[in-house]
């Protein structure tokens, strides 16, 4: 990870302000009643300044390390007026306009796939234009879903701007022959997978995808994907890191739209324009999912 001077200076007085903390943690410690008695529920604050003691604390490093430490492992409730800031606010999740100037109302004429972001109601109804759909469930880790995976997902190959079309032959060729059914037959030998080890095969200027996916090792082969075998494609992502049986696959036989591969290649991460360099777990977007998780509620 590389650091930028703000984020080195954020790091930095993370760092200070955990040294008081923890200094402070030493005087209170022996006068803490909850400390002696594990059984009293301890107040947030006794909480974290008793992590700290014991060393649960991760190390600073993380961009969201506040939000992991501070908000998420202590599960401070999200509430919807936050939420309703970060979709009318520019670079709330990295540079780029507030997501509500693209996304404000469910008329799909004025508003992009008719996906209000402007109201609690709009949110958890999703798209109005064809095909319908919500982008997450209340409730639901949403990691997969339409909304983060938009905030999270960058479109392959790696830099490929908004702007170019993701209805080119290549792209059909990729999405028919996951609907049918992702074969190994002789149509993919020759028509498919070629398309993988190919520069520009899906846009311009754009290296082919084997470059990045190339074997099973990481590094070099980003998510220890290989897509230069059907072998490698059926098996999928991370199957080094998480075992053979619990690698994440990019296929769905039948189904381009659940397929990893198809998301990445017709996707394009929001704000529109944003560049792959910027984290794709923005402190924000960790806090709109945790909002989701508990349950996405109005009020
Ligand atoms: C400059 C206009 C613009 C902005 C700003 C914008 N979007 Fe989008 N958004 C689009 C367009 C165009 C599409 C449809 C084309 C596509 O799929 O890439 C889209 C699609 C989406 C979808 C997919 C809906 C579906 O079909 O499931 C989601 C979710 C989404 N945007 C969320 C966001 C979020 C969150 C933000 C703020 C970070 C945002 N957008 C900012 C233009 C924008
Ligand atoms: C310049 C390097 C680069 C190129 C070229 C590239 N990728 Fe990626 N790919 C990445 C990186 C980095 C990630 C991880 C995270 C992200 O940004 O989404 C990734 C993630 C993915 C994932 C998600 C894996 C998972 O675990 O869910 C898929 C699928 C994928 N790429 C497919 C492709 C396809 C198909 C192409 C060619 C059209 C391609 N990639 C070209 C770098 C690249």
């Amino acid at each position: 990870m590389s650091f930028t001077p703000l984020s080195k200076w954020r790091l930095f007085h993370i760092a200070k302000a955990g040294c008081v903390v923890a200094a402070l943690g030493v005087t209170l410690a022996g006068n803490s009643f909850a400390d002696d008695h594990p059984s009293v529920k301890r107040t947030i604050a006794e909480q974290f300044i008793h992590d700290m003691q014991e060393g649960k604390i991760a190390e600073a490093g993380a961009e969201d390390h506040v939000v992991q430490e501070l908000i998420i492992k202590r599960s401070i409730p999200i509430t919807y007026k936050y939420i309703n800031i970060l979709m009318n606010t520019p670079n709330a999740f990295g540079p780029g306009v507030a997501c509500t100037v693209c996304h404000n109302s469910q008329d799909a004429s004025k508003s992009y796939r008719g996906l209000d972001l402007s109201t609690c109601k709009g949110m958890i109804e999703g798209t109005t234009e064809k095909p319908k759909h919500t982008v997450f469930t209340p409730g639901v880790d949403p990691k997969r879903d339409h909304l983060i995976r938009r905030l999270r997902n960058n479109r392959m190959p790696l830099g490929l701007g908004f702007e170019n079309s993701t209805y080119t032959p290549s792209h059909m060729l990729v999405k028919n022959w996951i609907a049918e059914g992702a074969k190994n037959d002789d149509h993919f030998t020759k028509n498919v997978l070629p398309l993988f080890s190919t520069a520009n095969a899906f846009g311009p200027n754009t290296p082919a995808c084997t470059a990045c996916h190339m074997s099973n090792q990481e590094p070099p082969s980003f998510h220890e994907l290989n897509l230069s075998t059907h072998a490698g494609i059926m098996l999928g992502a991370d199957s080094v890191a998480k075992g053979v049986d619990k690698s994440t696959k990019v296929i769905v036989p039948g189904k381009p739209e659940l397929s990893f591969v198809w998301q990445h290649l017709a996707e394009d991460r929001m704000p529109p324009g944003i560049s792959p360099a910027e984290a794709r777990d923005h402190p924000n977007t960790t806090i709109l999912s945790a909002w989701i998780k508990q349950g996405a509620k109005c009020d």
